[in-house]
């Protein structure tokens, strides 16, 4: 109940000169709710009675009866007969760090079907001098089916650095390590074959292996990741044209696959004369600086060209350059460059450019990305633990995001419910090959910390919502990335 209150007088000096367009009850609604919304009055104060304020403000009192009326319909007030009239945060409404009341519409939507943060502060000096460079390239025609030289380059030594010498010529450039993919498969595969993928899984992987009319066999994570026998066992079985694996900081469950397993599928690989195709995209944010470095790449394993590894800008530097690349044997990538001449003859020469100049500044870049993430990771498991603790979770040692367990298997129902208070979400299902995962939800911590708390809140409400009274209707398909 209210502890503070308003006299008359003083709220008709707030309201200073609220008559306006329209009938006058509706100005000072309008007045009203607009000092609320923008902070003047705070939640939860009790507002002068009726005759009060209209005497204060030169008013009758019916047409002060007629605005609060309209502030109760509209959520801004709630009054007790007899008792008097508060001021009230409408459901439609949230309450921002700053105290202002703001609507949940699309501007206000906290996005976290998105699992890649902003841009660095870099980005403008980088993309300024790669503007000074592009004058060298704009005198020939500028398509680059493999990429421009000095991005493979920087790309190569990249892989090097790690441990895996690398040439120019092993790296072709694609527009993210979405198209590397579906390029892959392409080239690799052909209509009715069967492409291996991990469930839970990044859900573009299988949707456009579909696309391309494949088969998808799964093989399940188990809750501490790969289990090399099963793993090797199912290659065997299923004989696939290619296994797909998530190996550093898997998306969504951010498990590292283990050196042996590693060592294991390749041979077990060969044999079954499978590609492996390896999505390293999260591979350079290890956010502890105490975990044990990440096992070899999968691709130090290969004696038989059968790896490709597939790399990115996107969770690293940003998703909008929509630049990625394949690491794989050199002649098998001058076909992959052929044959994506059909759709696609290379990527924007500018956005190369840019990424290499990101790519020079990597070491600078990654120091403040693992640092930013490992505090909103830890801020979020935090707040996750106070105020949803029936969830259970595992803190990952890197990537970008944490594999809740719900309490029940109420994933798409949370979905839906956290739209309607404005955070949109990916649920468990999206990230099974075969559609299960109900009791699991993804929740990037790539969001700036106050709207990972704004986002904990929404979901503390979207799970009240969903225990007492699941929502009825769908939300259309997310794109989820
Ligand atoms: C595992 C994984 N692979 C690939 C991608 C797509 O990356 P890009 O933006 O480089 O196409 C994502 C994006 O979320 C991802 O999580």
């Amino acid at each position: 109940m209210a502890t503070r209150t308003i006299r008359g007088p003083q709220l008709a000096r707030l309201l200073a000169d609220w008559r306006g367009a329209g009938p006058e009850y509706q100005a000072l609604a309008r007045a009203l709710s607009g000092l609320l919304v923008d902070g003047r009055l705070p939640l939860q104060l009790r507002l002068p009675a009726e005759r009060e304020l209209a005497v204060a403000l030169g008013s009758s009192r019916t047409t002060v009866s007629a605005a609060y009326r309209t502030l109760r319909q509209r959520g801004f007030l709630r009054s007790r007969r007899g008792a008097g009239s508060w001021t009230a945060l409408p459901e439609d409404h949230r309450l921002t760090p700053a105290g202002l009341l703001t609507r949940y519409d699309e501007a206000e939507l906290l996005d976290l079907s998105f699992a890649a943060p902003a841009a660095p502060d870099v980005l403008p000096e980088a993309v300024a001098e790669a503007a000074e460079e592009l004058p060298r390239y704009a005198s020939a025609h500028g398509y680059f089916p493999m990429g421009i030289a000095p991005l493979r380059e920087a790309v190569a030594e990249s892989y090097t650095a790690r441990g895996l010498p690398t040439s120019p010529a092993q790296i072709v450039i694609t527009s993210g390590a979405q198209q590397a993919y579906d390029l892959l498969l392409r080239l690799l595969t052909g209509p009715g074959e069967t492409v291996l993928i991990e469930s839970p899984t990044y859900p573009n992987a299988p949707e456009a292996a579909r696309a391309q009319r494949l088969r998808v066999a799964s093989y399940g994570l188990g809750p501490d990741g790969w289990d090399a026998e099963l793993l090797t066992d199912t290659v065997r079985q299923v004989r696939p044209r290619a296994a797909y694996v998530c190996a550093d900081f898997h998306n969504p469950t951010g498990h590292v696959m283990p050196a042996e397993v590693r060592s294991r599928l390749v041979a077990a690989a060969h044999a079954a004369g499978a590609m492996v195709i390896v999505d390293e995209t999260f591979a350079e944010l290890t956010l502890d600086t105490a975990a044990d470095p990440l096992p070899p790449p999968v691709a130090a394993h290969d004696r038989h060209g059968r790896v490709l590894s597939l790399g990115s800008m996107s969770k690293a530097f940003w998703g909008g350059l929509r630049i990625g690349w394949i690491r794989g044997p050199a002649s098998l990538l001058i076909h992959l460059a052929a044959s994506r001449a059909a759709t696609d003859l290379g990527s924007p020469v500018l956005e190369q450019l840019i990424a290499v100049r990101l790519l020079a500044r990597r070491e600078q870049v990654l120091d403040g990305r693992r640092h930013a993430f490992a505090q909103a990771r830890d801020f979020l498991a935090a707040a996750l633990a106070e105020r949803l603790p029936q969830w259970r979770f595992r803190l990952p040692s890197g990537g970008v995001g944490l594999w809740l367990e719900l309490d029940a298997p109420i994933s798409s129902a949370l979905v839906r419910a956290a739209e309607a208070h404005g955070l949109r979400l990916a649920p468990g299902p999206r990230f099974g090959v075969d559609g299960v995962l109900e009791q699991y939800l993804r929740l990037p911590f790539t969001l700036p910390q106050a709207e990972l708390a704004c986002a904990v809140e929404r979901l503390v409400a979207a799970s009240e919502d969903v225990h007492t009274a699941p929502a009825a209707e769908w939300p259309p398909s997310l794109v989820v990335a």
